[in-house]
């Protein structure tokens, strides 16, 4: 499995404070990375380090092979803009657009036209279990409803790696177990990496690996330095909340290859390969 994304010895200071203290990490492809640890340890330091939000006082961020830590604030945005999505503890959906244009935001913000953009996001309800939620605006939507369409936000331009910081932070237990599986689900199913931050142990269910962040450090001998071996074999395997039984919990796995019927060919379904059956399928009474 190749690596899309890695951070290698980063170091970030605020004043005299060390956020980071000289982290290695590395993403590969259809990955989903969980980090976790105490508030103040680093997490979002080391999440906005590796998006390009901000810059490492040393250290280096490759993605695919491209060096992006080192780029000017203008390319770095481009490129959050077209290989990165975001998904953050409060949605930031712009609270005077319908859930549609915010989702369609993103593309027309990368000069798809509005029409073409609307219609594109619409197709990301259906399998997020959005349906009929096209037209309203983020105050008439549940939190885990607003949160899934952050989710289709994050996913409309299909990037490369999707960032969460404590995604699940604002809902309840419920809801959050919820949605922090149909973010994964969704991620694995497009192809493209996540890095997760949060305090959801269940969360290891769901993700390939867990990172343990302290004190600005990456927790040796418990973090998956080495690439996920497949499929079935979590790197992880050990760690107390990751039960190696735990691809069990990816119904839909394996679904990615049903064709959307009636659909335009030119504009295929969200996801390569994916549909909305196993998206909506991962949603099991979903009340968001
Ligand atoms: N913009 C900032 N200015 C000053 N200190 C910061 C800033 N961002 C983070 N820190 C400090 O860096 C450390 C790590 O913060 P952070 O990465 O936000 O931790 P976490 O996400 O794990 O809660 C903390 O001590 C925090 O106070
Ligand atoms: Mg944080």
């Amino acid at each position: 499995m190749s690596v899309v994304l890695e951070g290698t010895g980063l170091v970030k200071r605020f004043g005299p404070a060390v956020a980071l203290g000289g982290v290695g990490l590395a993403v590969h492809t259809g990955e989903a990375v969980a980090i976790m640890g105490p508030s103040g340890s680093g997490k979002s330091t080391l999440l906005h380090c590796l998006a390009g939000i901000m810059k490492p006082d040393a250290g280096e961020v490759h993605l695919l092979g491209l060096r992006i830590d080192a780029m000017g604030e203008r390319q770095r945005s481009a490129l959050r803009r077209t290989r990165f999505g975001f998904v953050f503890q409060f949605g930031q959906l712009l609270p005077e657009l319908p859930a549609e244009e915010n989702v369609a935001l993103p593309l027309m913000l990368g000069g798809v036209s509005r029409a073409d953009a609307v219609r594109q996001a619409r197709e990301w309800f259906g399998p997020l279990g959005l349906g009929g939620m096209e037209g309203r605006r983020p105050g008439e939507l549940s939190g885990g409803q607003a949160q899934r369409v952050a989710i289709a936000r994050a996913l409309v331009t299909r990037p490369a790696v999707i960032f969460a910081d404590e995604p699940t932070g604002a809902l309840d237990q419920s809801t959050g177990h919820d949605t922090m599986r149909l973010l994964v689900e969704a991620t694995k199913h497009n192809g493209a990496s996540l890095v997760v931050v949060t305090h959801d142990h269940q969360v290891a269910r769901w993700c390939d690996r867990v990172v343990e962040v302290r004190d600005g450090q990456i927790i040796p001998g418990r973090h998956g330095a080495r690439p996920p071996a497949g499929h079935g074999a979590h790197p992880s395997a050990g760690h107390g909340a990751h039960p190696s039984a735990g691809h069990g919990a990816h119904p839909s796995a394996g679904h990615g290859a049903h064709p959307s019927s009636g659909h335009d060919p030119r504009h295929p379904v969200p996801g390569q390969g994916v549909t909305r059956e196993p998206a909506t399928q991962i949603l099991p009474g979903v009340s968001g």
